[in-house]
């Protein structure tokens, strides 16, 4: 039993150093939604146009997520595929390890179970913490993945913003009103505004908790049917429960 519970400890213990963002920055709560279509199709849009030219979504094909999204072959081919890919094959990207390698210092990894791996609170947090940092080769570093190789590919949506914490606790709050006592600061400003920029990550990071679980409309999908089957059992079973129990009483 002992040995068991040890094992389970190591079980559970990297998820939960992910779960606390492995740099103790706070992570922002991310509530999925992967019932509206609308969000998903956005977040496929944004990860089509900025994520794909890097990193590739190879478990998923193209065919998958245009049915489970509810966009028709002929629009998706037009307006969702660039790179010529028939849209029965796997979301790969061209990008070759070596050269990424010595582009970025590290190869972006392939996204498709990202969301189970780093967890949605972790993307959504990760997605919307760049910051400016002239010591990093991009001139931007970033709070839950301190000294990462990517550059910030979403700047001309959101703007570029600079951390004025300094040193202090970020998820620290005024006792009176609430308000954060710091917190990060638009010094460019981008072609969205900061509640439209939240809601296109938003849109993207449900769209890779979707990509990390097709199954799960289809499960959802099934369950209906499951309990409306069940439901109606229910009368048959019903009727034979009083017909058995009549003599007895
Ligand atoms: C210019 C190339 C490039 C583009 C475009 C790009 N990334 Fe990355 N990404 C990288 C590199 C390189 C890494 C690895 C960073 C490291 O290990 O330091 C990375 C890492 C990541 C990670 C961390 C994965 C992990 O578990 O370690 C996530 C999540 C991610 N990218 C998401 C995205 C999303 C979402 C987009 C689109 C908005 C995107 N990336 C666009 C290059 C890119």
């Amino acid at each position: 039993m002992k040995k068991q519970l040890i094992a389970l400890l190591f079980a559970v213990l990297p998820v939960a150093s992910f779960a606390a963002g492995g740099s103790g920055y706070p992570l922002e709560h991310f509530e999925p939604n992967v019932a509206d279509q609308a969000s998903l199709q956005d977040g496929l849009k944004t990860y089509m146009n900025y994520c794909m030219g890097c990193h590739a979504t190879k478990f998923q094909r193209y065919e998958r997520v245009a049915d489970d999204l509810g966009v028709p072959h002929d629009l998706f081919n037009e307006n969702i595929i660039f790179n010529g890919a028939k849209i029965g094959s796997l979301m790969e990207n061209s990008m070759r390890a070596e050269e990424s390698k010595r582009w970025f210092g590290a190869t972006p990894p392939d996204l498709t179970l990202v969301a189970r791996v780093r967890g949605a609170d972790w993307l959504y947090t990760y997605l919307r913490t760049f910051y400016v940092d002239p010591k990093r080769p991009w001139g931007v570093n970033n709070k839950v993945f301190p000294d990462v190789g990517m550059p910030h590919v979403l700047a001309e949506l959101q703007g570029l913003q600079v951390d004025n914490c300094a040193g202090q606790d970020a998820s620290e709050r005024d006792t009176l009103t609430g308000e954060k006592l710091c917190g990060f600061e638009l010094v460019k400003t981008g072609s969205m505004n900061p509640a439209e920029y939240d809601q296109a990550v938003y849109n993207l990071v449900n769209f890779l908790v979707y990509s990390a679980e097709p199954m799960q409309l289809e499960r959802e999908r099934i369950g209906y049917w499951v309990l409306l089957f069940l439901l109606v059992l229910l009368i048959p079973a019903y009727l034979l429960k009083k017909e058995y129990w009549k003599d007895v009483h």
